[in-house]
């Protein structure tokens, strides 16, 4: 099955997604990880890639696309495969329709996560991050055990310079300008779609996540 996980920042998308799919040993595929990663390691795309990520803007399709493209051909084609943050304007869906088509697999389902504008500010305001072994933290909802150190690893936790309050409103913006068009534009694919409301606690809305009909058959 290859899923897409739609919504705006902060809304949990990578929370849900490292849970589905640990669950169902599949590939998580989140292009804000890939960027981040290729920015440590300091390499040209990651060199290109910082600027608009600092700024809360989106990094142009053909850089994610390429990158995508690479990503995926290491991955099993019979392997469930979870997107989270990608595909993130319509030329980005088109490309991956032809990715997948090439591969001989079809987008199956598309979740959109919702919450209102101040529960994303805060968790995004809270959010800490691993850079070492990835794990997310939130200051307010979900705290490591001893304040700034992974519970997993034990490196100091970071907070992501884009999750600043004017780079938040900024990705806010983008989220509606340039994002949410995919909503029409997956209603009327061939996928399944559905919505699920995620202002409410993680563990409630991975219940419903894994309760929708395609993912629990
Ligand atoms: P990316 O890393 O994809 O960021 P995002 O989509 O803005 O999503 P977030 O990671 O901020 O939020 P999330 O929905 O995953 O929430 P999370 O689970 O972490 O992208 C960053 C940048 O990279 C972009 O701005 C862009 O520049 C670039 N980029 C990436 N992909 C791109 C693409 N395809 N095209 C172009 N550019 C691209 O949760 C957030 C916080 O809330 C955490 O602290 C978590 O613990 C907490 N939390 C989660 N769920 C709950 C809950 N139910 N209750 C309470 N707290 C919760």
């Amino acid at each position: 099955m290859v899923l897409v996980l739609l919504g705006p920042p902060g809304v949990g998308k990578g929370t849900q997604a490292v849970r589905l799919a640990e669950e169902f040993h599949g590939a998580h595929v989140s292009t804000g990880d890939l960027l981040r990663a290729a920015r440590r390691d300091g390499t040209p795309l990651g060199r290109k890639a910082q600027g608009y990520m600092d700024d809360g803007e989106l990094v142009p399709d053909a850089l994610i696309l390429d990158l995508v493209r690479e990503h995926l051909s290491e991955i099993a084609s019979d392997r469930h495969v979870v997107f989270d943050g990608f595909p993130r304007t319509t030329a980005q869906a088109d490309g991956l329709g032809g990715v997948l088509a090439g591969l001989g697999r079809t987008v199956d389902l598309v979740v959109l996560f919702e919450a209102p504008d101040e529960t994303l500010i805060k968790r995004l305001s809270g959010r800490r991050t691993c850079p070492s072994c990835g794990a997310v933290y939130n200051v307010f909802f979900n705290p490591p055990e001893v304040a700034g150190s992974c519970d997993r690893c034990g490196a100091t936790l970071e907070h992501r310079t884009d999750d600043q309050a004017a780079t938040v409103r900024r990705r806010l913006e983008v989220y509606q300008e340039q994002t949410a068009p995919l909503i029409a534009y997956y209603e009327g694919s061939g996928a399944a779609f559905e919505r699920i409301r995620a202002d409410r606690p993680v563990e409630d809305v991975y219940a419903d996540f894994r309760a929708l009909p395609e993912v629990a058959k």
